[in-house]
């Protein structure tokens, strides 16, 4: 195993500053045995999580209990909130696939998504009545379905009690309270639109869901973006955490919200100093350990971390930073995908220009540091992913499984895939996979969801 996950050795012309950088590295690359580790111990926070036991894994119900049949159709809107983008959406569906859509795009500002509860969520019933009105929809009634993609305790499909804000959020005052009644709330108090909110649902969900339109096997959903989750179908008899009525469900859709994976310490045997760095600079530090190893939002910053300390240790940049370089943030996941992409390509032409525009000054080895510090953080995300994604298919027990992805991360980083098809196979034997981009989950799952909602809906009041 430790031959398989490795990275490519560094070569540089100066042998000190090579085993200075590989000695800085070390810890950041893992080793089989941790692997294995790391393995056997999201199996076990899985197992607690679903049995209610202390676990850092929620492993939520999510009561979606069962997958489109193809006869969904009619017009319905969803709300996708998750990103630093609010998206409305007007969904057509025919025989269970969207045939036609229309999608308006609202930035939420940086006062919104760390201000008052109240004041986001009468922004984003602003944002559905102008999409309302734009539509001339205003008289129509509209089921809707709201991604709202952050970890909730739901006690129905139509009830999200907000557990804590991750990514770049972080609004105190939702913390604790149903996201659902408050939209459904600040939709009432402007009175102007007739939309029914029916069903909240979390990305993976929604990546799951679509997935399923797209192919049958699918079931798991994963979401490698901003933030990383997962979710899977489960079978409703080992699910303990329900509420409500049940209504004969034989499986059901569990939120697995892995980016708190080690949130209780279990993964402190893999935290690195720059790891520590990385939580402290972050908007909620001690909180979603695993998705600031591996998720869009931190990738970069692991990377710039890591080159800010070879600095330090002179054996990068002459031992000068550039102000931008110790600027928290400015080194976006984007740079990382880009420089990934030189080594693909065996060029250095993207990470002379990242190089330039930080305002850094480098030689050829800098160039081959840099490219190696990528691919060891980049490997690493792929790593711990793929032992999570190998947990999953073990679980499943099915002969052949999809499994629906989408995320700018697994969309724009040029390596992910691969290692992901690699590692997968290789720490879940004898499973067959495929790894399947299923784009805009979040929006049309979110549309499939309602349709589902309103025929159950309609199945119960028979
Ligand atoms: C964060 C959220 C989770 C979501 C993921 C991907 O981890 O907590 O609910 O699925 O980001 O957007």
């Amino acid at each position: 195993l430790d031959n398989a996950i490795r990275v490519a050795p560094l070569r540089l012309s100066d042998s000190w500053r090579k085993q200075q950088v590989e000695a800085a590295l070390c810890k950041v690359q893992l080793t089989g045995a941790k692997v294995l580790r790391i393995k056997e111990v999201f199996h076990s926070e899985m197992e607690r999580g679903i049995h209610q036991q202390p676990s850092s894994l929620q492993m939520e119900n999510t009561y979606i209990p069962e997958l489109p049949d193809g006869t969904e159709e009619g017009l319905f809107l969803a709300l996708d909130l998750g990103g630093t983008n609010f998206r409305v959406i007007l969904l057509e569906l025919a025989n269970g696939v969207v045939i036609r859509q229309h999608v308006k795009h609202y930035h939420i500002g940086e006062e919104l998504r760390l201000g008052c509860g109240e004041r986001l969520f009468d922004f984003l019933a602003e944002c559905v009545s102008d999409f309302v009105r734009s539509q001339n929809l205003n008289g129509t009634r509209l089921p809707l379905g709201f991604t709202f993609s952050f970890p909730m305790i739901q006690k129905g499909l139509d009830v999200g009690i907000l557990l804590t804000w991750t990514k770049s959020f972080n609004c105190p005052s939702v913390v604790g309270r149903d996201a659902v009644q408050m939209l459904r709330e600040a939709i009432n108090r402007r009175g102007d639109s007739h939309v029914e909110v029916l069903a909240v649902l979390n990305d993976t969900a929604g990546t799951l869901i679509q997935g399923a339109v797209l192919d049958k096997r699918t079931a798991i959903g994963l979401i490698l973006g901003t933030g990383s989750n997962a979710c899977y179908m489960e079978r409703a008899d080992r699910v303990q955490h329900w509420e409500g009525q049940r209504h004969g469900e034989k499986q059901v859709i569990i939120d697995i919200e892995w980016g708190a994976f080690g949130d209780n310490g279990v993964l402190d045997f893999i935290k690195t100093d720059y790891d520590r760095k990385v939580d402290d600079n972050s908007l909620i530090t001690n909180s979603f350990t695993f998705e600031k190893y591996i998720s869009g939002k931190y990738l970069g910053e692991i990377v710039r971390v890591v080159l800010v300390k070879l600095v330090e240790d002179c054996v990068l940049f002459g031992g000068t930073a550039s102000d931008t370089l110790l600027t928290s943030g400015a080194f976006t996941t984007s740079l990382v995908s880009l420089i990934e992409q030189d080594t693909v390509d065996n060029s250095c032409d993207n990470t002379s220009e990242i190089l330039n525009k930080l305002g850094l000054s480098y030689d050829a080895d800098d160039i081959a540091v840099v490219k190696f510090v990528c691919e060891t953080v980049s490997n690493r995300a792929a790593l711990l992913v793929s032992i999570c994604t190998a947990v999953l298919l073990e679980r499943l027990d099915r002969p052949d499984t999809t499994i629906a992805v989408d995320g700018s991360l697994y969309t724009y980083h040029p390596r992910l895939k691969s290692w992901m098809n690699k590692y997968i196979r290789l720490l879940a034997p004898g499973k067959k996979f495929r790894l399947l981009l299923a784009e805009d989950g979040s929006g049309k799952g979110a549309g499939l969801v309602a349709a589902i909602a309103v025929r159950l809906k309609q199945r119960f009041s028979e």
